[in-house]
């Protein structure tokens, strides 16, 4: 919406529906200033939708009649068809959503629309559609999540034989199977997604009836607007439901620990699909081309996952320091916490939706991932601790194994590729069975147990990750 076409109500004072004690009209740029329509609006469904549970009570505890409960009903269900058609006259006079859709009620129905307002304020008005609307993004956010992990165990249980080499400082380090790597992302995503739910509980407590900060002296019944809200309970105090704000911090941390984990898979895609890894293929629609340079082909969908990072980081610092020091109940300032956090569901959406779209469609390259794991000393670990199972001391075997590696580098060759007698001038517990541990599946093969990388413990965690998701 432009603020300069915004029209279609008010040009005195009095217009506005707090106009009775002003005796001049808003400053024309304060109104600007102060208005929150631009970017509200996008609560408007759910504004409705706590308007009509608001007026259902009422009318159930006899504060309205049954016959205007049915006008302001039948009134706010036509401006939803309206709003959802964008035929709605949004006005930045009118401030924001609460009271554009107030006043274009009472101008659809006539003087029942000044009733809905009874017992109620926008400041518990804006902290219930705020819950309402966040718990609805929570949703889609769990959804994408599981999308994007069942992709992701799908490709793990596939590649759960496939070696790569494991890295410590981005320097090879011991062999893993694709698979685990893979499922290490899945962990990761896990923790998100405990996390959310978690929040979503918090998130999912009624406020309304705290009106302004104090409560209302009307006989409502908060428990049932709660429940028709789809709400597990009302807020316990008034002073903190209209003030409180912790739901969308925590909403916040979440969106910044998955960025944060996403980015950490994006460096790693960025990584892998450069031609000097070239561990995957990134499938041409994930990715963009080069306006000068006709042979590139640039991972931009990991890239921008990576660098939204900031965004989100962001939005929480802005949310905890919107919040920092605010005295009790309601203060302006609050009308801040809409755009950060709204852009936080946004990018953490789109970004889910980018891998989840993404992750089954990664190709493995295996070739080069083996050759990859094949260099670099991998499977020193392993001839070290095949020397301890031949009963040399774990500091001796490490002493020995250094020698033979420094052996090997001086002749440009990998362990494995060094005959048995020269081998066997740095031990003589060394024997041809040394060979077994050498290989690159020896060695995954070896690491046996929960959370190991052998390609039978993989699969034991893909099914183990499967049943965790099916419950959800
Ligand atoms: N637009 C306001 C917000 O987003 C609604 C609540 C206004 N309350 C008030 N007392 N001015 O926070």
């Amino acid at each position: 919406m432009s603020n300069d076409n915004a029209s279609s109500n008010s040009a005195n004072p009095a217009a506005k529906l707090w106009g009775g004690r002003f005796s001049e009209a808003t400053d024309a740029f304060v109104e600007r200033f102060t208005a929150s329509v631009m970017f509200d609006q996008r609560m408007a469904l759910e504004d409705i939708r706590g308007s009509l549970a608001h007026a259902q009570m009422l009318s159930e505890v006899g504060v309205l009649s049954e016959d205007e409960y049915g006008q302001i009903a039948d009134g706010l269900k036509a401006i939803a068809a309206e709003i959802e058609a964008g035929d709605f006259p949004w006005s930045v006079e009118l401030e924001d959503v609460h009271m554009n859709i107030e006043a274009r009620l009472t101008s659809r129905i006539g003087a029942t629309g000044k009733k809905l307002h009874t017992g109620r304020s926008r400041n518990d008005q804006v902290a219930t559609d705020i819950r309402l609307w966040l718990r609805g993004r929570i949703d889609q956010i769990a959804a994408e999540l599981t999308r994007l992990q069942s992709g992701l165990v799908e490709l793990a249980e596939r590649e759960a034989d496939t070696i790569m080499p494991g890295f410590t400082h981005l320097q090879s380090a011991q062999p893993v199977t694709f698979g685990h790597h893979l499922l290490a992302w899945n962990e990761m995503l896990t923790r998100d997604y405990e996390r959310l739910m978690d929040c979503r509980k918090r998130v999912n407590r009624s406020p309304l009836g705290a009106a302004a900060l104090a409560g209302t002296s009307y006989p409502i019944d908060r428990a049932r607007t709660a429940e028709l809200l789809g709400f597990d309970a009302p807020t316990e105090n008034s002073l903190d439901s209209v003030s409180d704000r912790d739901f969308a911090i925590e909403f916040c941390a979440f969106a910044s620990l998955l960025l944060t984990h996403l980015s950490r898979a994006s460096e790693e895609l960025v990584l892998w699909t450069s031609s000097q890894f070239d561990f995957i293929d990134l499938p041409d629609r994930f990715c963009t081309g080069s306006s000068i340079m006709p042979q590139k082909k640039n991972p931009d969908v990991p890239e921008l996952v990576r660098g939204k990072t900031g965004r989100v980081n962001g939005h929480l610092v802005s949310l905890l320091t919107l919040m920092k020091s605010q005295p009790l109940a309601y203060n302006k300032d609050n009308q801040e916490d809409k755009e950060p956090l709204f852009d936080a569901a946004d990018t953490a959406l789109d970004c889910l939706r980018a891998f989840a779209d993404m992750a089954p469609a990664l190709k493995a390259k295996k070739e080069n991932m083996y050759a990859a794991a094949a260099k670099g000393f991998s499977t020193a670990t392993d001839l070290a601790d095949y020397l301890v199972r031949k009963g040399v001391a774990f500091r001796d075997a490490h002493e020995i194994v250094g020698q033979s590696v420094s052996f090997a580098i001086e002749r440009e060759k990998d362990l494995a590729e060094l005959s048995l007698e020269q081998l066997q001038q740095f031990s003589d517990q060394i024997g041809e069975d040394v060979f077994d541990v050498l290989t690159l599946e020896g060695s995954v093969a070896a690491r046996d147990h929960i959370g190991g990388t052998a390609p039978e413990q993989v699969r034991a965690a893909c099914g183990r990750a499967k049943e965790l998701i099916a419950a959800r």
